[in-house]
């Protein structure tokens, strides 16, 4: 799918669909509406009324008008003007590019509201365009489930000058494409999807971006001493991979500042003796989605040319049972030399990342960030959609808000009470894997903290956002990519 632009006069377009957004405080309608329904006598507005459209966010009205070289108009509800912001335009070109494909078309104009700098707007028009034309069709074999109708969306910005929105659109290109791959890595079936295939995709990026690109296989991984990470891998016929992928802009030193994304990469979480129920299984293999939006950030990477340098790390094993699998009772060493008593099997992401993390601050990074599926108690507590932020240092912490906030993701900081530490005690380790009942996505995060050292830190559990039981404008079922906007914005913000 291509995403062009278009500087031409909006009425010169051609199009069998254009998409113009509709504010629903009718007193500010944007200019390329109040242009396009003087074009048909104000049929527009007409129609809007008679049909009770008052602009709702996400609400459509679809009109025939026959005799403009514009087709259809797709009237696309965004709210009240003065509330829009410029990553709404994402649903704007996403509903579009659905509807254009619905109706088996193969191009579609949206119209970018003058109202919105032009180059905020293209950039997330670009991505929702990309976004919204995303399906995951692997599997599918017949050929009316699998068919694309739509080719191409052009994105119409009068009189505006394209060399200067070239760069934008190529970014919002590689970012959503980003998405769109991490999408497709949450999807995939555990069956295909393992930690070797992990690798070989961290392998092909590193290749294609031009990034270096590390694997630990088992054996290097015993041998670096990664307790935990072999532990949790141990169930499983399929060993675990330790990835490590870097990315060095021009002339970086060893002054250079360092960040680590690491994401958890549980390919399948059956939860191992603790062994989750049926309603909870079937779910498991979004356990890697952390690790999706680490490698879609260093897929994209390049596009945004952060001046620091990025390590993207990833635990990733197969939680399961077998004669070999560890056990209730087990007490295992971790990279760093510190013993955690394993009260649950099935808290076994926090495992493998503080093996991830104390590697991390070990290779010299001053600023780690983790994306982890980690607890349900975190949607218990913020719901399907938001991920919950938890960081040791306040700036990181705005940083990382600010990132969310440009790349159009919803985070809520959540606390690393200290009270709660003392669930944690072990009589016969260092620590226990798990806390009580109560606050267990912060239990989550405050054994995380055991393996931090100095650096400046944030975990992000994502096990709400990261996939959709229901489709949404630009957020098909399935997968959502939820992370990689988050990361390229941090990343390109630092130093
Ligand atoms: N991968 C799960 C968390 C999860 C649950 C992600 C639902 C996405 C949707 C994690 O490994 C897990 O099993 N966590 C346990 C922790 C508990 C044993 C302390 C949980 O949340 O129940
Ligand atoms: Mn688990
Ligand atoms: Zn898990």
């Amino acid at each position: 799918m291509n995403v062009a632009l278009d500087n031409s006069a909006l009425a010169d377009l051609a199009t069998p669909l254009l998409a113009v957004a509709y504010f629903s405080d009718d007193a500010a309608h944007g200019a390329e509406f109040v242009a396009l329904d003087a074009r048909v006598g104000g049929r527009l507005s007409q129609l809007a009324g008679e049909e009770g459209f008052v602009g709702e966010p996400g609400k459509t009205l679809l009109v025939h008008t026959s005799d403009l070289a514009q087709k259809r108009v797709l009237l696309v509800g965004v709210g009240k003007a003065s509330e829009l912001k410029p990553v709404d335009l994402r649903k704007l070109s996403a509903v579009a590019v659905e509807e254009a494909d619905k109706r088996h078309l193969a191009t579609v104009v949206v119209a970018l509201p003058a109202a919105v700098d032009v180059a905020l707007a293209v950039r997330y028009a670009a991505e929702g365009a990309v976004l919204g034309a995303y399906r995951y069709t692997t599997w599918l074999t017949d050929e009316k489930d699998t068919k694309r109708w739509l080719e191409g969306v052009r994105l119409s910005v009068a009189g505006a000058d394209l060399a200067t929105l070239k760069p934008v659109l190529a970014r919002a290109n590689a970012a959503a494409y980003a998405v769109n791959m991490a999408r497709d890595l949450v999807n995939s079936p555990p069956v295909e999807c393992t930690p070797r295939y992990l690798a070989s995709i961290a392998e092909t990026i590193a290749k294609d971006e031009n990034l270096e690109c590390i694997i630990f296989d088992e054996a290097r991984i015993a041998a670096e001493k990664m307790g935990l990470l072999a532990a949790v891998g141990c169930g499983s016929s399929e060993p675990p991979r330790f990835i490590h992928m870097t990315y060095r802009p021009a002339g970086a030193d060893a002054s250079t500042p360092q960040v680590a994304l690491i994401g958890k990469g549980l390919t399948y979480d059956a939860g191992g003796y603790n062994i989750k129920p049926t309603g909870s299984l079937e779910d498991m293999k979004i356990d890697m989605s952390g690790a999706a939006a680490v490698l879609g950030a260093m897929k994209a990477i390049r596009a945004f040319a952060p001046k620091i340098i990025v390590h993207g790390i990833i635990p990733s094993a197969e939680n399961l049972v077998s004669g070999n699998a560890y056990k209730p009772g087990d007490i295992i060493r971790s990279h760093n030399g510190k013993t955690v008593e394993i009260m649950n099997t099935d808290a076994e992401g926090r495992l493998i990342l503080a093996d991830a993390l104390s590697y991390a601050e070990k290779l010299g990074c001053q600023k780690l960030v983790d994306l982890a599926t980690l607890t349900g108690a975190c949607m218990i507590a913020l719901g399907p959609f938001t991920a919950g932020l938890f960081a040791n240092n306040d700036g990181w912490r705005a940083a990382i808000e600010a990132a969310a906030e440009r790349g159009g993701e919803d985070f809520w900081a959540l606390p690393l009470s200290k009270k709660l530490r003392s669930m944690l005690k072990s009589p016969i380790a260092d620590m226990k894997n798990i806390g009580e009942r109560w606050g267990g996505a912060i239990t989550g995060a405050l054994f995380l903290q055991e393996f931090i050292g100095k650096a400046t830190w944030a975990h992000l559990d994502i096990a709400g956002p990261a996939s959709n039981d229901k489709p949404e404008p630009g957020t098909p079922r399935g997968g959502t990519g939820f992370g990689v906007m988050t990361l390229l914005e941090l990343v390109s913000h630092e130093g």
